[in-house]
C-alpha cells in the first residue's frame, strides 16, 4: 500500500459554477494515506472482554491532508459499511469532487470486522462476532472522529457521508452522537426497514421494487417479468423428483459441490438466483461498475435490464428448437443471472459450473455472511415476497422461522424491535437535525427509506432514474439531470453545516 501523498490531476470545469472538481483519472486509495487508530473492542462493557486484548486497530484512510493543513479546516467523513473501505474510498466521488470547493479534508473510516479491522485476529474472528452490531460501529466513529476533530484547540467541522448502512450509520451518527458530527449526508440509507415503526414498513416493498426494475416502466421488459415470474414454478417441479434434480444440476451447470440432492435443495438454487436479482438491481447504474462486486469484476449497465434482454434472446434462440417450455425457460435465466454470477474473472468464469455458495465472489461472500450475523444479532429486517405484486415465488415473512435461522446459523438470540427501540423512527427523525436523506428511483431500499421531508433541516431528495447511492458515485455523463442537482443540493447542504459548526460557540464536545 502506498502511503505518499500525491494530489491527482485536477481538470476544473468552471462553467459548472459549483467549484466541483473533475477527474482525469478518479482519484483512489493510492493518494491517501493509510492509518490506524485504536479502539475499544467493547465501548459498552468496562471490563475487558474474556482471553484478549482490550482494544484493537482501526483502519482509516485520510486523503487530500493537504486541505487539512489549514486550522480548524473541515472534514468530511465517510461512515465505512459492510465492506473493505478501500471500496467506498475508490467510489465516492461526491467527497473527491468537493473537496477543494470545501477546503475539506477526507476520511474514510473502516467499519470493525471488515476489510483490515479486525478487532481479533483473523483465526478467531468468526467464534467471536458478538462485538460486531451497528453500536460498536457509531461508537467507533464517534471516537475516532473526537481524536481527529480536535485541531490545537479548534474543533473542526466534520460532516458524516455514507451510503447504504453507511448512510444509515450517518444518520444514526448525528441522530445518537450530535456532538460528533455537525450533519449527515445519508444516501440510500433504510433507516425505517424494520419491524415496530409506525407507519409499518412494507416487507414486501424491496422485492416490488425488484420487479419494478425489471419491467418496462423500470426500463426492463414485461415479458421478462413474466419469464422470470413463469421460471420458479417449473424449476420446484423439478426439484421435487430425483430425475428432476438431476435435469436442474446440468441446466444450472452446477459444480459438483453445489448439486441438488434432496426436494429442499430446490430452494437453494432458487434463492441464488433469486439474490442475484436483488444485487443487479441494487446495481442499476447507467455506467458499467465494480461496486457491486467489491472492485473484483465488473457488471454491465443496469445489470437487471441486460439479464432481462439475455433471457429474451436465449428463448428467442430455443423457442422452436423442440425444447419443452418450461427446459427452455430455465435455461434462459440461467443464462440471465450470468450477468452477475459469470462475469469476466468470476469464479463460474474460471470453473464453469456455478457454486451456489459463492455469492459474486469470495469477498462479497464473506460481507454477506458477516452483514447476515448483524441481520440476526442487530438489525432484523423483514422481507417477504408474494409472487404476485413480484416476480418471485411465495416466501411469507415469518418472525419464528427467521429467528430459529438466526438461532441455528449464528446462536444469536434477534431482537426483533430493537433498531426501532435503539434508533426511534419518525419520532427520532424529527427530533433530529440536519441530515440529508436521498433515495433513488429504481432502488429496492427506497421503500426503507425516509422519503418526505421531515423539517427544516431533516430533508429528503427523490431521485428519478437513479439507483443505489448512485449520488456517492463519481460524476459521469450518463447521469440523468435530476442527479446533478441532487448533488448540488447535498453540497450546499454541507456548505451550510460547516458554517453553522463555526459560528458554534464552544469549541469541544
Ligand atoms: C481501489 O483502487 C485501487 C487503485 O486503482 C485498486 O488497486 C484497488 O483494487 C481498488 N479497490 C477496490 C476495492 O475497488
Ligand atoms: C460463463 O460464460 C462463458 C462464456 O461467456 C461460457 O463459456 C461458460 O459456460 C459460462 N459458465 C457457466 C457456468 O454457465
Ligand atoms: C474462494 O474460497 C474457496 C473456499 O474457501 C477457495 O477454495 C477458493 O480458492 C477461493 N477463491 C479465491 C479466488 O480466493
Ligand atoms: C424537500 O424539500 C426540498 C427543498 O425544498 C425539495 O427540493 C424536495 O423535493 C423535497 N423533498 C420531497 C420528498 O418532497
Amino acid at each position: 500500500m502506498a502511503v505518499q501523498i500525491a494530489i491527482a490531476t485536477l481538470a476544473l470545469l468552471p462553467h459548472l459554477g459549483f467549484g466541483v472538481t473533475r477527474f482525469d483519472a478518479p482519484p483512489s486509495v493510492r493518494d491517501c494515506k493509510e492509518l490506524w487508530f485504536e479502539q475499544l473492542v467493547d465501548h459498552f462493557d468496562a471490563s475487558p472482554p474474556p482471553g484478549g486484548s482490550p482494544t484493537w486497530m482501526q483502519r482509516y484512510f485520510v486523503c487530500r491532508a493537504d486541505l487539512l493543513r489549514p486550522r480548524g479546516a473541515p472534514l468530511l467523513f465517510y461512515c465505512g459499511n459492510e465492506a473493505n473501505v478501500e471500496l467506498y474510498v475508490n467510489a465516492t466521488g461526491l467527497m473527491w469532487e468537493n473537496a477543494d470547493a470545501l477546503g475539506a479534508g477526507l476520511v474514510f473510516a473502516e467499519h470493525r470486522y471488515f476489510g483490515k479491522s479486525l478487532p481479533f485476529p483473523r483465526a478467531q474472528l468468526d467464534q467471536r462476532l458478538n462485538y460486531l452490531s451497528s453500536e460498536q460501529a457509531l461508537a467507533d466513529y464517534a471516537t475516532l472522529l473526537r481524536h481527529l476533530r480536535s485541531d490545537g484547540g479548534q474543533l473542526r467541522p466534520a460532516v458524516a457521508f455514507g451510503g447504504s448502512y453507511g448512510g444509515m450509520l450517518a444518520a444514526w451518527l448525528r441522530m445518537k452522537y450530535p456532538a460528533a458530527i455537525d450533519g449527515a449526508i445519508a444516501a440510500s440509507a433504510p433507516i425505517l426497514s424494520f419491524l415496530g415503526l409506525s407507519p409499518p414498513y412494507d416487507a414486501g416493498s424491496f422485492a416490488q421494487a425488484v420487479t419494478y426494475d425489471a419491467s418496462a416502466a423500470g426500463g426492463g421488459s414485461d415479458a421478462c417479468v413474466h419469464s422470470v415470474r413463469a421460471a420458479w414454478k417449473r424449476l420446484f417441479a423439478l426439484g421435487a423428483s430425483e430425475d428432476g434434480r438431476a435435469s436442474l444440476n446440468a441446466l444450472f451447470r452446477l459444480c459438483p459441490s453445489s448439486r441438488l440432492r434432496a426436494q429442499a435443495d430446490a430452494g437453494v438454487l432458487a434463492g441464488w438466483l433469486q439474490s442475484s436479482m436483488d444485487f443487479m438491481a441494487m446495481g442499476s447504474f447507467p455506467y458499467a461498475s465494480s461496486y457491486m462486486l467489491n472492485g473484483d469484476g465488473e457488471l454491465p449497465p443496469f445489470p437487471l435490464r441486460h439479464m432481462c434482454r439475455r433471457i429474451a434472446a436465449a428463448i428467442d434462440r430455443t423457442e422452436g428448437g423442440g425444447m419443452p417450455h418450461g427446459t427452455a425457460l430455465l435455461a434462459a435465466l440461467r443464462e440471465g443471472v450470468g450477468v452477475f454470477y459469470n462475469y469476466t474473472g468470476s469464479p463460474a468464469a474460471a470453473s464453469g459450473c456455478y457454486d451456489l455458495s459463492v455469492s459474486g465472489n469470495n469477498e462479497t461472500s464473506r460481507d454477506g455472511l458477516l452483514w447476515d450475523y448483524l441481520f440476526c444479532a442487530d438489525m432484523l429486517q423483514p422481507a417477504s415476497r408474494d409472487g404476485v405484486s413480484d416476480m418471485f415465488f411465495p416466501q411469507s415473512f415469518d418472525l419464528g422461522a427467521v429467528v430459529a435461522g438466526c438461532r441455528d446459523r449464528w446462536h444469536v438470540e434477534p431482537r426483533p424491535d430493537w433498531p426501532t427501540t435503539n434508533y426511534g423512527g419518525w419520532r427520532a427523525l424529527e427530533a433530529a437535525s440536519n441530515v440529508l436523506f436521498t433515495n433513488g428511483e429504481l432502488d429496492p431500499w427506497a421503500p426503507g427509506g425516509v422519503l418526505r421531508n421531515v423539517s427544516r433541516t431533516v430533508l429528503s431528495y427523490l431521485i428519478p432514474g437513479a439507483g443505489h447511492h448512485v449520488d456517492l458515485f463519481f460524476a459521469n455523463p450518463a447521469d440523468p439531470a435530476p442527479l446533478r442537482a441532487v448533488r448540488a443540493a447535498q453540497v450546499d447542504a454541507v456548505r451550510a453545516w460547516i458554517v453553522e459548526s463555526r459560528r458554534s460557540t464552544s469549541t469541544a464536545a
